[in-house]
């Protein structure tokens, strides 16, 4: 097999055989096939697409590329979720402990934020003392006494993953269905869940803009997760504005701590229980989707869902002071309102400009190794569809300078659009792929 023969044939339209497809992976993982050669071989993907074969094989690949994480000694069915990216989404502080609390074990892999979008690990981080790097055994030993650990993904896990995705994210092909769908499914397949519930999002803020393409991407990676023997399912949900009201780490944090608390009612806690009833159902715990919303419901009402973040908090190390108490966590010290410059309807909360905006003021990393200001960022305090009045505060950023402030205000602001006439709000859920 050649290299260039490969690139051409996927460049013409020809469909790969799992061999070729093979073949290039380990060559790229093994320093053979030059970045020049992927970027070309990218390309063509982007623009020719894949069969759902050639993704699974793809997929395959870059699964097996590193480590296969062995979940096998922790007891019961192991269920994770994944989100493929968005703003103000805390889903996995908030959803985690609720879907542990309902007896169902939640070991989850999770990710730093990348572009525009906020990572669970970064987020993790703002609670002082917490430690997000457990070995193997110290997770498997965490999941089996408290029901829930959340850690970072080991360098290990699809190493082709990160080889590629650091290069489709400076040649121009991150929005291709076959390659998003392959790099997510390798990393979930390699880490070791019986069930895979996924998050995928649609609108300004999310990779996929809209429903067709979020549609097409959550239908594949279904499908190659139910190949490959997990339960799957999907939730299509609306990212065309912040998911919850807090855009940044430690302000995400304090929200998830509030709705575990049952102090927040709003689309973030609605989300949860759509997603934690399906894991919670995959997990065994519950019959039907009704019954586990109800139980979800009582999780958070009774308070077990937040003693489980705080024993989760305690376990990896965590200060549990600043989860009894999250309004102690520090923010940034400078902060100012954006106020709504007419009377109307709020007609735009853009997501992905507030993500940028939360970005310019420190609160994301534009490469791997930057760190992060984890105290910036901002409050929306309405939504779209919400009536305001001229001068009413719409937003709360807060930045680590008057500087920094400055730039966030004049990103942020343009967020925000209004209509002098009544406007519908976008569904949380378009649609859902159930196993
Ligand atoms: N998230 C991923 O992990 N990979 C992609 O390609 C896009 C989003
Ligand atoms: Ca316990």
């Amino acid at each position: 097999m050649r290299v260039p023969d490969i690139i051409m044939k996927k460049r013409d339209g020809g469909e790969l055989s799992p061999e070729e497809i093979f073949f290039l992976i380990d060559g790229m993982v093994s320093g053979d096939v030059p970045d020049y050669q992927m970027s070309a071989f990218c390309m063509a993907v982007y623009f020719q697409g894949m069969t759902p074969a050639e993704t699974a094989a793809l997929t395959l690949a870059m699964a097996r590329s590193g480590e296969i994480v062995d979940l096998s000694a922790i007891r019961g069915t192991k269920v994770d979720k994944h989100s493929t990216g968005g703003v103000g989404d805390t889903t996995t502080l908030v959803l985690a402990p609720m879907v542990a609390a309902t007896g169902v074990p939640v070991a989850k892999m999770s990710g730093r934020g990348l572009g525009h979008t906020g990572g669970t690990l970064d987020k993790l981080e703002s609670i002082p003392g917490m430690r997000v790097s457990l070995s193997e055994e110290e997770f498997i030993e965490q999941v089996n006494r408290i029901g829930i650990a959340i850690v970072g993904q080991t360098e290990d896990v699809a190493p082709a993953d990160k080889i590629l995705y650091a290069l489709r994210d400076v040649t121009a092909t991150v929005e291709s269905i076959p390659l998003i769908a392959a790099s997510i499914m390798s990393k979930k397949l390699a880490t070791g869940a019986d069930a895979i519930v996924l998050d995928v999002k649609t609108g300004t803020g999310a990779f996929m803009h809209d429903l067709s393409q979020a549609e097409a991407l959550a239908g594949l990676m279904v499908d190659i997760g139910r190949m490959a023997r997990r339960k799957m399912a999907a939730v299509i949900s609306d990212m065309n504005q912040p998911l919850g009201h807090g855009v940044g780490n430690t302000l995400e944090v304090i929200e998830a701590v509030q709705t575990l608390a049952g102090e927040e009612r709003g689309r973030l806690f609605d989300l949860c229980l759509e997603l934690g009833a399906r894991m919670v159902v995959m997990g065994g715990a519950e019959s039907s989707i009704e019954a586990a919303r109800v139980r979800l419901n009582d999780v958070v009402d009774s308070g077990a869902a937040l003693e489980k973040l705080r024993e989760m908090v305690v376990a990896q190390g965590g200060d549990p002071a600043y989860i009894d108490d999250p309004r102690r966590l520090p923010v940034a010290p400078y902060s100012e309102y954006i106020t709504a410059p007419c009377s109307g309807y709020v007609a735009s909360v853009d997501a992905m400009t507030l993500g940028r905006a939360a970005m310019s003021m420190g609160a994301g990393r534009a490469r791997k190794e930057d760190s992060v200001d984890l105290e910036c960022g901002l409050v929306t305090l309405v939504s779209i569809g919400d009536p305001v009045e001229q001068g009413q505060p719409v937003a709360k950023l807060y930045a680590s300078s008057t500087s920094l402030l400055t730039e966030g205000l004049s990103v942020a602001a343009k967020a925000y659009t209004y209509s002098a006439e009544p406007i519908e709000p976008p569904p949380l859920v378009y649609r859902t792929i159930e196993s």
